[in-house]
């Protein structure tokens, strides 16, 4: 194929010459007229055109020619994104090979962001070790696959521990945003004063603690996919904010006037009934509708008993190699128990259970004792006739004690997220270090 260059200059004499120069070397040639009206001899207004090439094609290679080649116009023509330089007048062969060279550096490009591209679909072919064999799994599956590559919002819904954020990544993986970046936002985990500057960014000076100019986790996004986990905890007041910019895509930083724009594929997840927020008056139906275009339910972990030893087995394959241990496998009464097990903290807790259980093995594959199931001994015998809050209050002191004094870790048991057990701690008026 020609390859096709277009030459910008403000002389007519020189557009024809190298018009016929290239031509002859087998260039498809376009010409344009500048007219350069501030002065001749800067540079400035070649410079100015370097950065609008670069904001309409990052890629482009840019070839900056001047006759008043000085280090410093040089210097400045390749940081502002000119890929080459040539002085005027020009040398003939010089001009070629380096015409010749960026041709060759630009296709070298596009190869390699192909096979960039398509070693993205390979690795994301593999799901990233998602199990998902079972009936409902495999719809979940057909349908996430189905609607990755549009920009269509997508709301995933789930109890905790069910592979929503694992999911909402391979939506990016298997979209064509795959090479951007894929950001996330715990709404959960930030506190309504934070999270307009979090999400949106800020400039210096906007409130005391913003030393410089911050970008937000939208304008990151920009190409990428935004992924809002925990959607149910935006604060009220940044709800009509947020979907503003979901809408239009447009936003401000925090303490700044000017709109800017990016171009955002959202996914969120939540595990909240987000309609009855909805009647509740906490939650914007408007928003709702702006992130639920596709809904992927999946299902908790009791619905799909079929894949429990494959995850089971996974993750014991997995652990056992970063802990160096030689369990092979469970043996049938341990089997039997995790089957049987109701896994109220889905995929998660089984991960937690099966790392455990690891641990505690003695011989080669892990006994129903190692796995430490008795749901008695998180639930009270009194359970019936405690309050709600009462007995989030036993269940979680008791994880806690079981995991030697570790928040994180009696979250991880329980299907919390760290900063869900820490709302929860607060809100049931318990310390961790009084319990
Ligand atoms: N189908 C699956 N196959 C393999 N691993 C899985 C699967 N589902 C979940 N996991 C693993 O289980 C753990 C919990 O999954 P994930 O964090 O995606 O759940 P979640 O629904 O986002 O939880 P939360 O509601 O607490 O945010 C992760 O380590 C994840 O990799
Ligand atoms: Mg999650």
């Amino acid at each position: 194929m020609q390859p096709r260059i277009l030459i910008a200059d403000d002389q007519a004499d020189i557009l024809s010459a190298l018009k016929l120069l290239l031509k002859r070397e087998g260039f498809d040639v376009a010409t344009a007229d500048l007219n350069y009206t501030r002065d001749t001899t800067s540079g400035e207004e070649g410079l100015e055109l370097v950065d609008q090439l670069r904001k309409l094609h990052p890629e482009l290679p840019v070839v900056v020619m001047t006759a008043w080649a000085t280090v410093e116009v040089a210097v400045q023509a390749m940081r502002r994104g000119a890929n080459d330089f040539l002085e005027k007048p020009w040398n003939n062969q010089r001009l070629l090979s380096v015409l010749a060279n960026q041709v060759k550096l630009a296709e070298a490009r596009q190869r390699g962001r192909r096979l960039a591209d398509e070693n993205a679909i390979l690795r994301a072919s593999d799901g990233a070790n998602l199990v998902a064999s079972s009936r409902p799994m495999q719809d979940v599956v057909r349908l996430a696959r189905q609607v990755a590559p549009s920009d269509a919002s997508v709301l995933i819904t789930g109890e905790p521990g069910t592979g929503k954020s694992l999911l909402a990544r391979l939506i990016h993986d298997w979209s064509h945003r795959a090479e951007k970046s894929f950001i996330s936002v715990n709404a959960g985990g930030l506190p309504e004063s934070v999270f307009e500057s979090e999400m949106f960014g800020h400039v210096k000076g906007a409130f005391t603690d913003a030393k410089a100019d911050r970008s937000g986790r939208f304008e990151l996004a920009d190409g990428g996919t935004l992924f809002l986990d925990e959607i149910g905890n935006v604060p009220p007041a940044q709800q009509a904010r947020l979907l503003r910019a979901l809408e239009t895509g447009e936003f401000e930083r925090v303490g700044s006037s000017r709109t800017q724009r990016a171009n955002v594929r959202v996914v969120s997840a939540t595990n909240a009934d987000l309609a009855a927020m909805i009647r509740d008056g906490r939650f914007r139906e408007d928003l709702l509708f702006r992130i639920n275009t596709v809904e992927i339910r999946l299902p908790p972990l009791r619905e799909r008993r079929e894949e429990i030893f494959e995850l089971a087995t996974a993750a014991l394959g997995r652990k056992a190699t970063q802990y160096g241990r030689a369990v092979t496998g469970f043996d049938a009464g341990a089997l039997a128990a995790l089957q049987q097990y109701n896994w109220p903290g889905n995929v998660r807790e089984l991960n937690s259970v099966v790392e455990r259980s690891l641990l505690l093995a003695g011989g080669a594959e892990v006994g129903v004792a190692d796995l430490r199931l008795s749901p008695d001994r998180a639930a009270p015998p009194s359970l019936e006739e405690m309050s709600l809050g009462d007995a989030e209050r036993a269940l979680i002191r008791s994880a806690i004690k079981r995991n030697g004094g570790s928040v994180p870790a009696a979250a991880e048991a329980l299907g919390l997220s760290r900063s869900a057990m820490y709302r929860r701690l607060e809100k049931l008026g318990l310390k961790p270090d009084e319990l």
